[in-house]
């Protein structure tokens, strides 16, 4: 059986088609480039980690922690001392890694350096890595942002 007629032409199905197509491509383009100009990351105001997973840190060394869906970089100094940073660079928020045998914090990003207690020193970053804030409850390594009770 042939139809008389359709609801649309040959012409107007492949233009749907091809816009639909060319639709699709530019959303999967567009929506990386909004997500990194809008990101959607909901900073933690604290996270509770199991001390006994970090007390063992040596001197001039430093352990990761998971800061929301960014790095917290927990380091501990030569007295001893616990000093918690977001290890987010201040520049573009790149990851940043403390470096012992220099005795300071590097971002690759852009040759970005923070001295051994997070002080912007030399590269783009405008500003000191942001502390945290460290109490130890029990069995509990409590950290913090700043202004949290
Ligand atoms: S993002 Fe770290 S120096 Fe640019």
């Amino acid at each position: 059986m042939k139809l008389k007629h359709s609801l649309f032409s040959r012409r107007q199905f492949l233009n749907g088609l091809i816009g639909g197509w060319v639709g699709a491509i530019m959303a999967a383009l567009v929506y990386p480039i909004v997500r990194f100009i809008f990101p959607s990351y909901k900073e933690p105001d604290e996270v509770i980690l199991l001390y006994a997973d970090y007390k063992d840190i040596l001197p001039n060394s430093s352990k990761i922690f998971p800061w929301g869906s960014k790095p917290g970089i927990l380091k501990k100094n030569d007295d001893g001392s616990l000093m918690a940073f977001v290890g987010v660079c201040t520049h573009l928020d790149c990851n940043v890694e403390y470096q012992p045998e220099k005795r300071k914090f590097f971002c690759a990003c852009h040759d970005g350096w923070y001295d051994e207690f997070g002080t912007n020193i030399s590269g783009p970053p405008p500003k000191p890595l942001r502390r945290l804030f460290i109490s130890i409850e029990g069995e509990d390594l409590i950290i913090k942002k700043e202004g949290v009770e």
